[in-house]
């Protein structure tokens, strides 16, 4: 018998303990060991009851998803049948009990709702979070819990994702009873006393149950339009839906086969595979060549934030909110007051949305003290600069901090676009400084780059990666160089949209191409959001790297000249109303026709596909460029980098999984298209040309290539 289920003696009642480190992922050696211990214990006459019960931390997450990955990655297709087991759980002629804690999702909860009675400890989570990852519920999920909770219910858990309370499982008839404990920590003696109560009665086989399972058309219709509107890949929503219809409308032996058919359908898709990919992806942020986990992290109690404008109000906000008090400084009061200004606005919206309670509002704003003179950071364990954008700025505040600041204290910059190394050169701790990459609205925004240094020391870079987690962030450690990641690659798809306009192309068009290749917002809208200035700022300040000759877009310049810097000043590339709805500018479209003509730039119709290609495909090359130069770890890290903080569609993984998706050798074709029609900015990036010429794809690039940053 395998040790990944234990088969343990409670007296009369078989315990069996399935025990996969971290979370108990039905893998298919665990879906084998749970096979053969419930045979066991079934045909065991000496055992009148079973208890199911999972180890560590949770009852069961789900299906592996590594398997699946590799699954759907592979040629064999073949898919683990979990359906067949939790079918044979249910059969078991003695009644079985699931224990739940921690977390019964996917197949978790799939198993846990095979068993004749479900009790769980008040802190438990249960869900069919399948959908977010493009699939439905494989093993009868669809199935039973319309059965257990109603049509309605299982229709918003099994398209929406989202976990429930124990408390509300209980209240739902999904849990029959709630049990303070943790795993063996009281709920195992508790469920076995349960499951010695059910002997005798008759077993109940969730299948066979159907109380609750009436048709309901208009329920059906609701979820189903609502899906479409909201969700730009809905694939598995509504397929879910379709299984659980089945299920209130055939008979079990024929619904399961429909579930199993959607089911199948929905892993294989590309939608799935992306989602799988970012959920290992994000998990795999944390793991560091040449870090550790056991590398001590610094404690973080106190904080300092440098600069109360858009970034630092945003930044004091994030520290606040995971609990941690905060001093904001700035050069007058009166600068000082437009931050918290800022933070009291946008805590009130917070407040009016039902995000967060006034108590939570009132405790978080008593955490962040405002401060005018430097004295104030002589305590705090780390510092976030988010001065201006300008190396003399970030040269002399990072001098004084230096001075100001207690030894061991981290420095930390939040530019966009500097070299951390120089600013780093201001201080007599390079070891202690690195870039802290907030997005816009930080307070809201996942992502965090965390940009190393050249001295950056492993202790620095280990303790933000995990205050990144505490702060609720999603962390990318990445090397230093202009725009770093996430910056440097979409300042390309920006020039691509800027180029295309130039060429003839509407600017709704490129916005709407964007659009509908999955883009939150198209790249022409999110400039005029993020601010033109900004850009044309950063454009002056690099202007002599720039090689002469080479093509360089001018709309977005021409644009500040005239004092359109975007939403901020109500037109930018559209003009915008009292509630900052874009309204599509005529006068924008002639002097664009206007400035292209005086440049000599030829007009034509430009197809949706080519604007996608175009932005699409420069981020991916520069992307390549980027691993090769080890500024990214993974692969997968540039792709956690747009999923979180630029607005790319999950449904597509991140630009450079999308890549391998489309297959690099026809993207690699494209960019020597483009390359010999717009010359050297689309030059090919040798890792590219490389991995395409081999019939590789970006997955197949080991990060041990890399530099090590
Ligand atoms: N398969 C494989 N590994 C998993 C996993 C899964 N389903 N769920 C979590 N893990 C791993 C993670 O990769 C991570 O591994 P690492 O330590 O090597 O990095 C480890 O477990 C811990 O995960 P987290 O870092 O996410 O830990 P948290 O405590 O933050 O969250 C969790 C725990 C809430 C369980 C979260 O991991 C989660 O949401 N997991 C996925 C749940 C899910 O989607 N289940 C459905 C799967 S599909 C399915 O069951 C299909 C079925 O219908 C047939
Ligand atoms: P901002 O102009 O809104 O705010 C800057 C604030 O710093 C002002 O309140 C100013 O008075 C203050 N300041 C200037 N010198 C100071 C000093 N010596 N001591 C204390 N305060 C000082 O700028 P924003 O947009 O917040 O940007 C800050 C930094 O964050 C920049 O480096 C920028 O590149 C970066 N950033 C900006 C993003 C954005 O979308 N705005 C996104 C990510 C990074």
């Amino acid at each position: 018998m395998s040790n990944l289920v234990r088969i343990t003696r409670e007296q009369d009642v078989a315990v069996l303990t399935i025990d996969n480190p971290p979370v108990n992922a039905l893998s298919t050696d665990v879906r084998q060991a749970i096979r053969e211990a419930i045979e066991q214990a079934d045909n065991d006459n000496s055992a009148a009851a079973i208890v199911l019960i999972g180890a560590g931390r949770a009852f069961v997450a789900g299906a592996d998803l590594h398997e699946f990955q590799k699954i759907t990655s592979s040629a064999s297709q073949r898919i683990p049948e979990l359906m067949r087991l939790v079918e044979r759980i249910e059969d078991c002629r003695k009644p079985v009990v699931a224990a739940i804690h921690g977390y019964a999702f996917g197949g978790g909860m799939e198993l846990a709702m095979s068993a004749h009675y479900r009790v769980a400890s008040p802190s438990a989570q249960m869900g069919q979070p399948e959908v977010k990852l493009g699939i439905i519920p494989g093993a009868g999920g669809t199935q039973r819990l319309p059965r257990l909770a109603g049509v309605a219910k299982a229709v918003e858990m099994c398209s929406l994702g989202a976990p429930i309370s124990a408390a509300e499982a209980l209240q739902l008839g999904i849990v029959d009873k709630l049990m303070e404990g943790d795993g063996d920590g009281g709920l195992l003696a508790k469920a076995v006393a349960f499951a010695r109560e059910a002997v005798g009665k008759p077993v109940r086989k969730t299948r066979e149950r159907n109380e609750k399972l009436a048709p309901n058309a208009a329920v059906f219709a609701a979820a189903r339009d609502s899906i479409r509107t909201k969700q730009r890949a809905p694939r598995a929503a509504l397929a879910a839906i379709d299984a659980i219809e089945a299920a209130a409308t055939l008979p079990y032996a024929e619904s399961r086969q429909v579930e199993q058919k959607l089911f199948n359908e929905c892993l294989f898709s590309d939608e799935s595979k992306a989602l799988i990919h970012a959920f290992l992806a994000e998990r795999e942020l944390a793991k560091i060549p040449g870090i550790p986990k056991d590398v001590p992290a610094i404690p973080i109690n106190r904080v300092g934030v440098v600069g109360a404008g858009t970034m630092g109000a945003g930044i004091a906000m994030v520290f606040a909110n995971a609990g941690l008090p905060v001093v904001i400084k700035d050069v007058d009061q009166a600068a000082l007051d437009r931050g918290l200004a800022t933070i009291q606005k946008n805590y009130a919206n917070s407040v009016k949305r039902g995000r967060f309670t006034q108590q939570f509002v009132d405790e978080r704003l008593r955490l962040i003290r405002p401060a005018l003179s430097y004295d104030e950071f002589a305590d705090v364990d780390i510092v976030i600069e988010a001065v201006f954008e300008g190396m003399t700025f970030k040269k002399e505040v990072f001098a004084v901090l230096d001075g100001v600041c207690k030894p061991g204290a981290i420095l930390a910059t939040n530019t966009s676009y500097l070299d951390i190394d120089e600013i780093a050169s201001a201080t007599k701790r390079a070891q202690a400084v690195l870039g802290t990459h907030f997005f816009s609205p930080a307070n809201v925004m996942k992502l965090l780059e965390v940009v190393r240094a050249k001295a950056t020391s492993k202790e620095v870079i280990a303790t933000c990666m995990q205050l990144s987690k505490k702060l609720g962030k999603v962390g990318v450690l990445v090397g230093n160089c202009r725009g770093f990641v996430g910056n440097r690659m979409f300042a390309l798809y920006r020039r691509e949209a800027q180029f295309l306009v130039e060429e003839g192309a509407d600017v709704q068009a490129v916005d709407k191409a964007l659009y509908d290749f999955g883009m939150a917002l198209g790249p022409l809208s999110v400039a005029d959001l993020a601010g033109l200035d900004i850009g044309w700022r950063m454009r002056k300040e690099f202007r002599h790297l720039q090689k002469p000759g080479v093509r360089q877009p001018f709309a977005e310049d021409r644009l500040c000249e005239m004092g359109r810097y975007g939403q901020k000043t109500n037109a930018g590339w559209y003009k915008y109303d009292e509630n900052r709805r874009a309204i599509p500018d005529p006068e924008v479209t002639a002097w664009m026709r206007q400035w292209a003509a005086e440049a000599g730039i030829p007009q034509r119709q430009i197809s949706a596909e080519e604007m996608v290609e175009r932005c699409i495909y420069s981020m991916i090359n520069e992307g390549a460029r980027i691993l090769d130069e080890g500024i990214a770890l993974r692969a997968g890290d540039i792709d956690m980098i747009y999923l979180n903080g630029y607005g790319f569609p999950s449904h597509r993984g991140g630009p450079i999984w999308y890549a391998d998706t489309v297959g690099l050798k026809k993207v690699y074709d494209r960019i020597c298209e483009f390359y010999e029609r717009h010359g050297e900015l689309w030059e090919p990036a040798p890792l590219l040309e490389e991995l395409a010429k081999d019939g590789k794809g970006f997955a197949d690039f080991s990060c041990e290539r890399a530099v090590p940053v």
